[in-house]
Protein backbone atom coordinates (compact mmCIF):
# COMPACT_ATOMS: atom_id res chain seq x y z
CA UNK A 1 0.00 0.00 0.00
CA UNK A 2 2.59 2.45 0.56
CA UNK A 3 5.23 2.85 -2.56
CA UNK A 4 9.07 2.16 -1.80
CA UNK A 5 10.13 5.78 -1.76
CA UNK A 6 7.46 6.10 0.85
CA UNK A 7 9.04 3.20 3.02
CA UNK A 8 12.65 4.24 2.28
CA UNK A 9 12.05 7.63 3.58
CA UNK A 10 9.97 6.28 6.55
CA UNK A 11 12.82 4.16 7.35
CA UNK A 12 16.01 6.36 6.50
CA UNK A 13 14.43 10.00 6.97
CA UNK A 14 16.33 12.40 5.59
CA UNK A 15 17.15 16.22 7.39
CA UNK A 16 15.47 14.88 10.97
CA UNK A 17 16.66 17.14 13.31
CA UNK A 18 16.87 20.60 14.69
CA UNK A 19 18.33 23.32 13.62
CA UNK A 20 19.66 25.20 16.39
CA UNK A 21 19.12 29.24 15.73
CA UNK A 22 17.14 28.43 12.57
CA UNK A 23 15.92 31.48 10.71
CA UNK A 24 12.30 30.35 10.59
CA UNK A 25 10.58 27.87 12.44
CA UNK A 26 7.15 26.53 11.30
CA UNK A 27 4.49 24.22 13.23
CA UNK A 28 1.92 22.46 12.47
CA UNK A 29 -0.53 20.17 13.53
CA UNK A 30 -3.81 18.12 12.85
CA UNK A 31 -6.43 17.97 14.73
CA UNK A 32 -7.93 14.47 13.89
CA UNK A 33 -5.08 11.85 14.34
CA UNK A 34 -2.96 14.26 16.85
CA UNK A 35 -0.19 14.61 14.73
CA UNK A 36 2.55 17.48 14.53
CA UNK A 37 5.35 18.28 12.31
CA UNK A 38 7.83 21.33 13.26
CA UNK A 39 10.17 22.64 10.45
CA UNK A 40 13.41 24.30 10.79
CA UNK A 41 14.76 26.46 8.28
CA UNK A 42 18.42 28.42 7.51
CA UNK A 43 17.81 31.08 4.90
CA UNK A 44 20.58 32.90 3.30
CA UNK A 45 20.25 35.89 1.41
CA UNK A 46 16.20 34.25 0.25
CA UNK A 47 17.46 31.02 -0.72
CA UNK A 48 16.95 28.15 1.78
CA UNK A 49 20.49 26.65 3.12
CA UNK A 50 19.62 24.08 5.16
CA UNK A 51 16.03 22.56 6.52
CA UNK A 52 15.51 20.13 9.04
CA UNK A 53 12.73 18.80 11.13
CA UNK A 54 10.68 17.19 13.66
CA UNK A 55 7.74 14.64 13.73
CA UNK A 56 5.30 13.28 16.01
CA UNK A 57 3.13 11.24 13.83
CA UNK A 58 2.89 8.64 11.24
CA UNK A 59 4.87 7.06 8.82
CA UNK A 60 3.82 8.84 5.85
CA UNK A 61 4.29 12.30 8.07
CA UNK A 62 7.54 11.29 8.74
CA UNK A 63 8.00 10.54 4.87
CA UNK A 64 6.55 13.36 3.66
CA UNK A 65 8.38 16.05 5.77
CA UNK A 66 11.68 13.89 4.89
CA UNK A 67 10.60 14.33 0.92
CA UNK A 68 9.94 18.19 1.32
CA UNK A 69 12.66 18.99 3.19
CA UNK A 70 15.34 17.40 0.41
CA UNK A 71 12.49 19.53 -2.51
CA UNK A 72 13.06 23.14 -0.85
CA UNK A 73 16.62 22.56 -0.32
CA UNK A 74 18.60 25.26 -2.43
CA UNK A 75 15.62 26.29 -3.15
CA UNK A 76 14.27 30.58 -2.86
CA UNK A 77 11.82 31.51 -0.67
CA UNK A 78 9.42 32.13 -3.52
CA UNK A 79 9.87 28.95 -4.93
CA UNK A 80 9.53 27.06 -1.52
CA UNK A 81 6.20 28.90 -0.82
CA UNK A 82 4.54 27.68 -4.33
CA UNK A 83 5.35 23.96 -3.23
CA UNK A 84 2.67 21.62 -2.75
CA UNK A 85 1.71 18.68 -0.87
CA UNK A 86 0.47 17.04 -4.36
CA UNK A 87 4.30 17.65 -5.51
CA UNK A 88 5.29 16.48 -2.13
CA UNK A 89 3.23 13.16 -2.91
CA UNK A 90 4.46 12.80 -6.54
CA UNK A 91 7.73 12.76 -5.54
CA UNK A 92 7.09 9.95 -3.29
CA UNK A 93 4.91 7.81 -5.58
CA UNK A 94 2.17 8.29 -4.20
CA UNK A 95 -0.10 7.79 -1.18
CA UNK A 96 -3.14 5.99 0.15
CA UNK A 97 -5.89 8.48 0.28
CA UNK A 98 -6.68 8.26 3.76
CA UNK A 99 -3.05 9.30 4.09
CA UNK A 100 -3.26 12.64 2.14
CA UNK A 101 -3.72 14.96 4.95
CA UNK A 102 -0.18 13.58 6.39
CA UNK A 103 1.52 15.36 3.34
CA UNK A 104 -0.60 18.54 3.37
CA UNK A 105 0.46 18.41 7.17
CA UNK A 106 4.54 18.86 5.24
CA UNK A 107 3.21 21.55 3.01
CA UNK A 108 1.42 23.73 5.93
CA UNK A 109 4.88 23.21 8.09
CA UNK A 110 6.84 24.38 5.45
CA UNK A 111 4.83 27.25 4.72
CA UNK A 112 4.62 27.84 8.67
CA UNK A 113 8.18 28.11 8.82
CA UNK A 114 8.67 30.88 5.68
CA UNK A 115 5.94 32.79 7.54
CA UNK A 116 8.17 32.92 10.39
CA UNK A 117 11.00 33.61 8.40
CA UNK A 118 9.54 36.92 6.56
CA UNK A 119 7.70 37.82 10.04
CA UNK A 120 11.32 37.90 11.74
CA UNK A 121 12.71 39.56 9.18
CA UNK A 122 10.27 42.53 8.63
CA UNK A 123 10.56 43.05 12.18
CA UNK A 124 14.31 43.91 12.21
FE1 LIG B 1 -1.80 12.15 11.02
FE2 LIG B 1 -0.49 10.93 9.18
S1 LIG B 1 -2.09 10.12 10.38
S2 LIG B 1 -0.22 12.95 9.84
Amino acid sequence: MYSETVMEHFSSPRNAGKIENADGVGEVGNAQCGDIMRMYLKIDDGVITDAKFNTFGCGAAIATSSMATEMIKGKTVDEALGLTNKAVMEALGGLPSAKMHCSVLAEEAVKAAIEDYLSKKEAV
